[in-house]
């Protein structure tokens, strides 16, 4: 247990283990994360950032944290410091997760979307924070179910992360059994191949063709222009503090169609002054509020 005292002079042992950790390497560590992806660290997440980044410093033949910050801190940390925050961060993702976005998407954003892109129109879908993939690959089966010759139009998904790790992985599209469980199983067989890696599969040729992955850090700048008829942003912002989701929930408003939608994770909403740009039309679903 650290004192107030200790915590002061941040020579208090925060984590008793290995490596010597204080409360000022805690304070670095959650400063370099929030600067460089948004997130924000409560004080009670040191034994988490204790036991991810323990193996870094094996692995990096550091001695303790101290000497682990010194390099983040330094120029030549630029690599650590993206190893460091997809350690920190959770890439938790399912295929179909929170389904009713799915069957949103199916039901109410893509009928007139289909008939536009039937016409020579442009479709394009943002999933923001896309993790390895499921979430865009998601959205494309629902898109060719609907659009099976969607490949040829004007339709596109572009699917982003900070993680370049988890952007390697979406554009490899390989998942083991457990990943395309939640697939049922006829859309497993349509739009899924058996990988060449025993119990896995891999997405057809068919989303492959829908979907760029291209890594975005959303604290940073957004370098696409056009409109965007749909952006699924979930299970990120959770990990920001609120201002920082405000300035993102505000930033979609002009990449969105007038009629366009965003879906945000189970846990979020829209709040502050991007409540008077968004109203809501379904579980954790949102508009444009029309102007009046
Ligand atoms: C919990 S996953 C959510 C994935 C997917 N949206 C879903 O709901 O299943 C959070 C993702 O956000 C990414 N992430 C964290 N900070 C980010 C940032 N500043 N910019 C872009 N992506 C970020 C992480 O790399 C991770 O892949």
């Amino acid at each position: 247990m650290t004192t107030a005292a200790d915590s002061r002079s941040g020579a208090a042992g925060l984590v008793e283990g290995e490596f010597p950790f204080t409360t000022e390497d805690f304070r670095k560590i959650a400063q370099i994360l929030h600067s460089y992806a948004g997130i924000a660290l409560a004080d009670g997440k040191a034994a988490l950032v204790y036991s991810r980044l323990a193996k870094r410093l094996r692995t990096l033949g550091l001695r303790s944290f101290r000497e682990y910050c010194a390099l983040i801190e330094g120029v030549e940390g630029v690599d650590e410091r993206q190893t460091m925050m997809a350690a920190l961060t959770t890439n938790v993702t399912r295929y179909f997760r929170e389904p009713h976005h799915f069957d949103h998407l199916r039901d109410v954003v893509l009928p007139p979307l289909v008939e536009r892109a039937r016409k020579g129109g442009r479709v394009r879908l943002w999933s923001a924070a896309c993790s390895n993939g499921q979430e865009p690959y998601s959205m494309a089966i629902t898109v060719l179910s609907a659009l099976p010759e969607a490949a040829n139009l004007d339709v596109k998904i572009l699917a982003t992360d900070i993680d370049p790790n988890m952007v390697a992985e979406g554009r490899a599209g390989i998942y083991r059994e457990e990943a395309v469980a939640p697939v049922p199983l006829d859309l497993r067989r349509r739009w899924f191949k058996k990988a060449p890696v025993e119990g896995a599969w891999e997405v057809a040729d068919e989303l492959r063709a829908l979907v760029s992955f291209r890594e975005l850090n959303l604290i940073g700048d957004w370098p696409m222009k056009g409109r965007f008829d749909a952006i699924f942003c979930r299970n990120v912002v959770i990990y920001f503090d609120e201002p920082t989701q405000e300035r993102i929930w505000s930033r979609f408003a002009p990449l969105l169609e007038p009629r366009g939608t965003l879906y945000i994770g189970h846990s979020e909403r829209v709040t502050g002054a991007a409540t008077s740009v968004f109203e809501t039309t379904g579980l954790t679903t949102y508009t444009l509020r029309s102007p009046r």
